[in-house]
């Protein structure tokens, strides 16, 4: 009986793991440029100018405070454009060692979001801080596209 039984539901799970490995891929898959746009791009114009509650929406409504308060966020305000262009720029090490970072070859219009000390998931509260600076990215990839924020600069760096 017990044997009858999983004769049949073995097929079943067969199916069912089928079904979701082919559904699972087009649904939920975020590749690393995607990810890299949800939680560095912002260009919509210097939007956290003044706006001390900017890294408090932008790292929540970019799904940077879901199962822990990501500490350190960067938004860009610059056009997408741009920002991939900045692959072709002055190449430099990345903070890990790898070869694959680039540095803008202007300084950019961006914001940084900190966690403030005091602050406790799941209340995540940041300092927003808006700066000009050169941005550091890592490329990766064909097209070759930005995939991870690695640092900013001032000018004299
Ligand atoms: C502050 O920034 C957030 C996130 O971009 C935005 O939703 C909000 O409207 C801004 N507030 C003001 C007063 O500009
Ligand atoms: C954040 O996560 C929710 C639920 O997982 C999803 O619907 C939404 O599109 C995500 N937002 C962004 C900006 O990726
Ligand atoms: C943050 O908190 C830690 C430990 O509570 C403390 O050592 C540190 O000085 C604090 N930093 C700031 C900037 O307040
Ligand atoms: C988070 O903030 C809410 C509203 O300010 C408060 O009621 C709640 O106790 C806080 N939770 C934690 C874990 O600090």
């Amino acid at each position: 009986m017990a044997l009858e039984k999983s004769l049949v539901l073995f097929p079943l799970l067969v199916v069912v793991l089928l079904v979701l490995g082919y559904v699972q891929p087009s649904l939920g898959k975020e590749t690393p440029a995607m990810k890299f746009q949800r939680q560095h791009m912002d260009s919509g114009g210097t939007s956290s100018l003044s706006n001390h509650t900017y890294c408090n929406q932008m790292m929540k409504r970019r799904n940077m405070t879901k199962g822990r308060c990501k500490p350190v966020n960067t938004f860009v305000h610059e056009p997408l454009e741009d920002v991939q262009a900045v692959c072709f720029q002055e190449r430099v090490n990345c903070k890990n060692g790898q070869t694959n970072c680039y540095k803008s070859s202007s300084s950019m219009d961006i914001t940084d979001c900190r966690l403030t000390n005091g602050s406790k998931y799941p209340n995540c509260s940041y300092r927003t801080s808006q700066k000009k600076r050169h941005i550091i990215v890592a490329c990766e990839g064909t097209p070759y596209v930005p995939v991870h924020f690695d640092a900013s600069v001032g000018d004299s760096s």
